[in-house]
């Protein structure tokens, strides 16, 4: 497959350009290009990165840097160069004549002859931009107070203060960070380790794991969200099985027989989704006696999630509109009653209960402003109802825990396995 990928591309940047039979071109950096004297139509090659794509309806204007300059090096192409590929962040080799450009933005352009595909740059394709959301964080996304403190572990240098003037924390999540890029990219994910102080030694339950979390503008429903979720889910896991078959069917033969139809049967079927209300119901109608009473109003536990997972035919299951109280101030108000909900989204699957947590944001500034001032929190999240004061639009996300998920398609019992060196409460070996 890799090697069909490489013949195509191959044969698009021959098609597609004219190959004079000519002198190989000189190398040249995106500054020395810019800083080029004469313009004497001379062939050179440039490799960098693009920067932006604008694509008129006979040329093609795009934007390459390589880092040498901070401008960018503008390269007018044919329209049929014209190419998915063609996308920011792509890496790109470019051959072409130097010729002095008509705009009085640049003095230098290039005329491309041949452009070349390095590498795409996959996170574009799926129209999601990957952001690299920060570890350290003054915020608690949450709002549950799991936070493990930053700060140096000598107090000499900065006596009596913190080290960054405010209290800072590992990050629960990267959401906050996410909604304000996706105020400019639209569409964005983050994959990265996240931290929890939950004292908590349960099967699925880490003190540092990773989370895959997206986060998309102009959403208008659950369905929206819902949709993305179990199409990351599927997708994903045909990607893991048609890649690593055989490190997938060693897991499944050792260690859970039988785990390859239980995954069949969760991607041949559409998901279920039901009300946190319809839950509860269904919980207080089972025969079985659980530990946690289920009760409206109270969170729902593993076990409950394990029921619900069981009671649809162990098909994986969207649990909905939990109620307000329970839930973090970002999640939007249903504006129900008398049994008050938030548009929040769990995704419960087989053997592991809760894989995917997410919900609409509260992006009505009014909305969020009472909710932020009733939980004492206007100060410190003033910066988040800002993004509500400019251009605001309808959004929502997810995270999806990464150990959860390998549980859930090897088939593995206990988080601690699916991972080289667990961290949990009492413990942090090596
Ligand atoms: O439901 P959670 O807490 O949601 C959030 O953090 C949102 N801010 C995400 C978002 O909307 N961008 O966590 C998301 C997922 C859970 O569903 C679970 O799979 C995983 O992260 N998770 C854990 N995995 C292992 N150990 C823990 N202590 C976990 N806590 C959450
Ligand atoms: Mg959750």
């Amino acid at each position: 497959m890799f090697g069909a990928r490489c013949l195509l591309r191959a044969l698009r940047s021959c098609s597609s350009a004219p190959c004079p039979r000519h002198k190989p071109s000189a190398r040249l950096s995106v500054r020395d290009a810019l800083g080029a004297r004469s313009t004497n139509g001379e062939r050179v090659k440039v490799q960098g990165w693009i920067r932006s794509v604008r694509s008129q309806k006979e040329v093609l204007f795009l934007h390459i840097n390589d880092g040498s300059s901070l401008e960018s090096l503008q390269v007018v192409a044919d329209s049929s160069f014209d190419s998915r590929e063609l996308a920011f962040g792509s890496s790109v080799e470019v051959q072409g004549q130097l010729v002095k450009s008509p705009s009085k933005k640049q003095n230098v352009e290039m005329k491309a002859e041949k452009i070349e595909i390095v590498g795409n740059c996959d996170t574009k394709d799926s129209g999601f931009v990957h952001i690299h959301t920060p570890i350290i964080t003054s915020n608690d996304c949450e709002g549950a107070g799991e936070l493990f403190q930053v700060e140096p572990s000598s107090k000499i240098k900065v006596p009596e203060e913190n080290f960054f003037n405010v209290p800072a924390f590992l990050t629960v999540s990267g959401q906050l960070h996410l909604e304000v890029m996706s105020g400019a990219f639209t569409q964005v994910f983050t994959f990265g380790p996240t931290f929890r102080a939950e004292n908590s030694q349960s099967r699925r339950h880490l003190a540092e794991f990773y989370m895959v979390e997206a986060e998309i503008s102009f959403v208008e429903s659950l369905q929206d969200l819902m949709r993305v979720m179990e199409r990351l889910f599927k997708t994903a896991t045909m990607t893991v099985l048609s890649n690593c078959p055989e490190d997938v069917e060693l897991c499944h033969k050792f260690i859970a027989p039988g785990q390859k139809d239980k995954l069949e049967h969760m991607l041949k079927n559409n998901f279920l989704m039901i009300s946190y209300t319809e839950a509860v119901e269904i919980l207080k109608q089972a025969s079985q006696n659980f530990t946690f009473t289920p009760e409206w109003g109270v969170d729902l536990q593993t076990e409950h999630e394990k029921y619900l997972v069981k009671h649809c035919g162990n098909i994986p299951v969207f649990v909905i509109n939990y109620p307000l109280a329970l839930k973090p101030f970002y999640m939007r108000d249903n504006e129900d009653g008398p049994q008050h909900t938030v548009a929040a989204v769990d995704l419960l699957v087989p053997g592991v209960g809760e894989l995917f947590g997410g919900s609409l944001r509260e992006e009505r500034y009014h909305f969020l402003e009472q909710r932020l001032a009733r939980l004492g929190l206007t100060e410190a999240y003033q910066w988040y109802l800002d993004l509500r004061r400019f251009g605001s639009v309808p959004h929502g996300g997810f995270g999806m825990g990464f150990e959860r998920y390998l549980q859930c398609i090897l088939g593995i019992d206990n988080i601690k396995d699916v991972i080289p060196f667990p961290r949990f409460t009492h413990s942090c070996v090596l």
